[in-house]
């Protein structure tokens, strides 16, 4: 039987549109270890649940298209699928076709995704590989860049966004990702830069290659303005899919409920033996947390940025949580300017999309320092208390070990809303440490004595006796209950579901000003 022409033109066109750029540039993209456009689609999306929107849609020719440079699709692939089996909308540009670089028609398409995800309260994945504006396409092309600017502010605390970085992302262009709630960089095939190596160069004399200037590694461990480095694209993708698993449709909703795979009452003996004696030795955060969430559903996010606060999703009786912990390994777990921005995003990301906050307390402080001073400690670490005074999700906090300081009211404390605080008996919660607060007081006398290190020595162990545990403020109520460590995951658990009804509010404003 004959196919009606109608129909055969159809699938040429589709055909057309499919080839992106055409054969040769598909295997140049292969060639650099990278994945075309529809490939990273089908790996992200429940198999055969894509649907595309805009194939047919034209370049705009303008003065300086060269004949027969309109590609079908723009450069851009746009549409909406699954990912196990819930909505997500989704588009990924195509270097094969100009660079992948955005010219209006191509604008066009993600604007028109975003809008379609805001309708309809579903999150919004852009897979960006892109040499930028459009050179041809001039003015008309950063117009279409400020407007997905929009759309991301717009859309930003109304649906999860994430951005994966797979190739070029450089100039303005840099700054969709940047307003995006996430970004997964891949290993030594994508790059961020707001102006590249040759300008660099040009402006500050400074030698420096692309994967240095803005490679995956910088971005995760040195700037934080990616929050996961992936080996590979297909690892990636991978990232992306687990995200979302943790992460509801919109703000509207909650997270889903996943069956649990652990024991919700499992007490873990070893954590009662996790703080060691010396107040100044440090243990691993991460191995309590993997200790009390439901087996392996820890999901680390910044996991190279700031190391001295972890942040990142995981599940408790299979409901998802935020988790905010001191790390005591790195720096003593100091808050300083970039783990407090780290966890005030973090929180903010929570609070936006109804995921109940845990935090994991040791803080000795905020850093002391010429630098941390200058650089704005002061309104940086205000950046974390805001975001968790603000927050109105259920917030509990387990006080592990040192809660010093200004550290302990930012670190969702009771005073500032937090539902359930509970403290370890190791848990030492006071204005400073021992060593400070005795070099304060008894300067004089410590000056005076015959043996001031013996002095110093003794008053140190009396204060740490008074004031160095967690009942002063259990008297108070500052702290709900001393527990003890193994029984974390049940409280926890029985706190979640106690707390899984909670409506608080803030007064109603245009929006808060954050001390940015
Ligand atoms: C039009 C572009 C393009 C662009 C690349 N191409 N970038 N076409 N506009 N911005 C085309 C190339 O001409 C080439 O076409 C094809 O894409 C592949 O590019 P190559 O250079 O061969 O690839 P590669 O060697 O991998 O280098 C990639 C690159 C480089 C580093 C991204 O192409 C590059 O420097 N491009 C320009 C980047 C740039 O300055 N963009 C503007 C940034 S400012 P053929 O036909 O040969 O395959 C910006 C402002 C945004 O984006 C403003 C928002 C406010």
């Amino acid at each position: 039987m004959s196919i009606d022409p109608k129909i055969l033109e159809l699938r040429l066109k589709r055909e057309q549109a499919r080839m992106g750029g055409g054969s040769k540039r598909v295997d140049q993209q292969h060639a650099k270890g990278k994945l075309t456009a529809r490939e990273r689609i089908e790996l992200l999306l429940d198999e055969g649940s894509f649907q595309e929107l805009g194939m047919f849609v034209g370049s705009r020719q303008n003065a300086f298209s060269a004949e027969g440079e309109s590609y079908l699709g723009d450069g851009v692939i746009t549409g909406f699928g699954t990912i196990e089996g819930r909505l997500v909308y989704a588009y990924s540009q195509d270097f094969t076709v100009m660079g992948g670089s955005l010219g209006e028609a191509h604008a066009e398409k993600i604007v028109r995704v975003m809008d379609m995800a805001m309708k309809n309260g579903a999150p919004v994945i852009g897979l960006n590989d892109s040499g930028g504006a459009r050179i041809q396409e001039g003015v008309v092309s950063l117009g279409g860049y400020a407007d997905i600017f929009l759309q991301n502010t717009l859309a930003s605390g109304l649906i999860p966004q994430i951005s994966a970085v797979m190739g070029p992302c450089a100039g303005g262009a840099v700054y969709s990702p940047a307003l995006t709630d996430f970004i997964v960089m891949v290993k030594d095939t994508s790059y961020m830069f707001v102006t590249g190596p040759d300008v660099v160069k040009t402006v500050t004399h400074e030698d420096v290659t692309f994967e240095q200037l803005g490679g995956a590694i910088v971005h995760n461990e040195k700037s934080g303005v990616a929050h996961f480095a992936a080996d590979s694209e297909e690892h990636g993708v991978q990232v992306i899919r687990k995200l979302l698993s943790y992460l509801p449709q919109n703000n509207m909703e909650e997270p889903p409920l996943v069956r649990p795979n652990d024991d919700a009452l499992r007490a873990d003996p070893l954590l009662d033996e996790i703080i060691p004696d010396s107040p100044n030795k440090p243990y691993d955060m991460k191995d309590i947390i993997q200790r009390v969430v439901d087996d392996g559903s820890f999901l680390e996010v910044q996991e190279l940025y700031a190391q001295n606060i972890i942040v990142g999703f995981a599940r408790l009786n299979g409901r998802a949580v935020g988790i905010v912990a001191q790390q005591p390994m790195v720096l003593a777990g100091v808050l300083d300017i970039n783990s407090s921005t780290k966890g005030a995003r973090f929180v903010r990301f929570c609070d936006c999309f109804n995921i109940p906050l845990i935090t994991f307390e040791d803080v000795p402080g905020f850093m002391p320092g010429v630098g941390q001073e200058h650089g704005g400690i002061i309104r940086n670490g205000a950046k974390l208390l805001y975001a968790y005074c603000e927050a109105t999700v259920p917030k509990i906090t387990v006080i592990t070990r040192k809660a010093y300081g200004g550290a302990y009211d930012v670190m969702n404390s009771r005073h500032i809303r937090g539902d359930l605080n509970y403290a370890w008996p190791s848990a030492e919660i006071a204005v400073m440490g021992p060593e400070g607060a005795v070099n304060i007081l008894y300067r004089d006398e410590i000056a005076r004595a015959a043996d001031p290190d013996a002095l110093r020595q003794k008053l140190i162990q009396e204060y740490r006796e008074h004031f160095a545990n967690p009942y002063i403020a259990a008297s108070r109520g500052y702290v709900d209950d001393v527990i003890e460590p193994h029984q974390t995951r049940a409280k926890l658990i029985a706190g979640l579901e106690m707390l899984q009804n909670k409506r608080d509010t803030n007064p109603p404003k245009k929006h808060g000003n954050i001390p940015l």
